[in-house]
């Protein structure tokens, strides 16, 4: 029941500061040690890569994954799209370890995969949202988003706390593995921050309604840039606004634009940087300027203690690698202020299915 809001979409994405909430109670107990079964850590430890599969917002969820699990674990980690997966594997090594991120734990092209990874008996984890099904039950291990059900077809709550699980997991098995660096991470400080942070940015809605009304309604496309786990938020960014505004929108390397695409840039392109890396900050401020200089209309969604005069946007400060967790708040909101200003159907997007069950 969506109560007293217009769509899901919004109701999801208000969820979300109680989904980190939820996701600390239960995998941390009251003396911080953590919840995650044995068996899987040890697994993970003893495997040489791991895999992080999936399709869509799945994927680009297992794209800031990857950056956890190789800094915490110190196990190197790919992730695959995976109907692209399913029929060109990679050279896999002796031993890896494969995770299938799935909101549904029913897309079949990420299903066709595991299938493959079944039959040669490596070991899987299917992070999902729905107990029982389909990737739950045919991998080895699962973990649950608990998340609660989405029902809007736009991703919203499932995509962070696909990122706080793989959060949790890289903590855990780096410290089984016996990693001062996961040692140190405050992890369940870290989330409740992201909690307090996301219902922050939630509150400030009527700022966001007022960006898109001035600059995407009328929007023929747009572009998302940053670099790192900036970068992967982008493609994110970018696939919302596509998904139910129908703004041709693109999620690009801030560094990567200059190299042809800016050649899109004309007067009142919404070009927003996302800016939340230190050590890359000012380079795609830089990035951004040379899009203002070709007349894009250049926003920003910074960090807090990054922020400069003229930001659009300013998201409160946490741990690097979580920033994800807030930065896409604000773009998930401008899609969804996108797509009810020009009144489509925000929770049912054309030509779309929440879950897609064919390859
Ligand atoms: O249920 P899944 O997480 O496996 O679904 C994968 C994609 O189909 C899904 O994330 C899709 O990209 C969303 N509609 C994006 O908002």
């Amino acid at each position: 029941d969506k109560g007293t809001y217009p769509y899901y979409m919004l109701k999801e994405i208000d969820e979300q500061p109680n989904v980190m909430r939820k996701l600390v109670k239960k995998y941390f107990d009251a003396d911080g040690n953590m919840n995650v079964g044995c068996g899987l850590m040890d697994n993970i430890l003893d495997s040489d890569r791991i895999y992080i599969v999936g399709a869509g917002t799945s994927y680009h969820a297992g794209l800031v994954g990857k950056e956890l699990m190789e800094k915490y674990t110190g196990i190197p980690t790919e992730v695959h799209v995976s109907s692209e997966f399913a029929y060109e594997e990679p050279l896999l090594p002796k031993k890896p370890f494969f995770i299938f991120l799935t909101q549904s734990g029913e897309t079949a092209d990420s299903r066709e995969v595991l299938v493959n990874v079944n039959k040669q008996h490596f070991p899987s984890l299917t992070i999902t949202n729905v107990a029982n099904s389909t990737l739950s039950r045919e991998a080895t291990y699962t973990m649950l988003l608990n998340a609660g059900p989405e029902i809007s077809v736009a991703s919203t709550k499932a995509y962070t706390a696909q990122i706080a699980i793989q959060a949790i997991l890289a903590k855990a098995v780096g410290m089984r593995g016996n990693r001062q660096v996961a040692k140190d991470f405050d992890l369940g400080r870290q989330l409740g921050l992201v909690a307090t942070g996301m219902q922050s940015i939630v509150e400030e809605k009527d700022k966001i309604d007022e960006i898109a009304k001035k600059y995407f309604v009328n929007a023929k496309q747009a572009f998302y840039i940053g670099r790192g786990v900036d970068y992967t938020v982008s493609l994110e960014a970018a696939l919302k606004l596509k998904e139910i505004s129908y703004v041709h929108a693109e999620g690009f390397a801030s560094g990567e634009l200059k190299h042809g695409t800016i050649a899109l840039i004309e007067k009142g392109t919404p070009v927003i940087g996302i800016i939340t890396q230190k050590k890359t900050a000012g380079l795609t401020h830089s990035n951004l300027e040379e899009t203002a200089a070709r007349g894009a209309n250049a926003l920003t969604i910074v960090r807090q203690s990054l922020a400069q005069d003229g930001d659009t946007f300013v998201i409160p400060d946490v741990d690097e690698l979580l920033t994800p967790l807030l930065s896409v708040i604000p773009a998930q909101l401008i899609a969804y202020y996108t797509s009810l200003n020009k009144g489509l159907n925000v929770d049912r997007p054309r030509n779309l299915a929440k879950s897609v069950t064919v390859e």
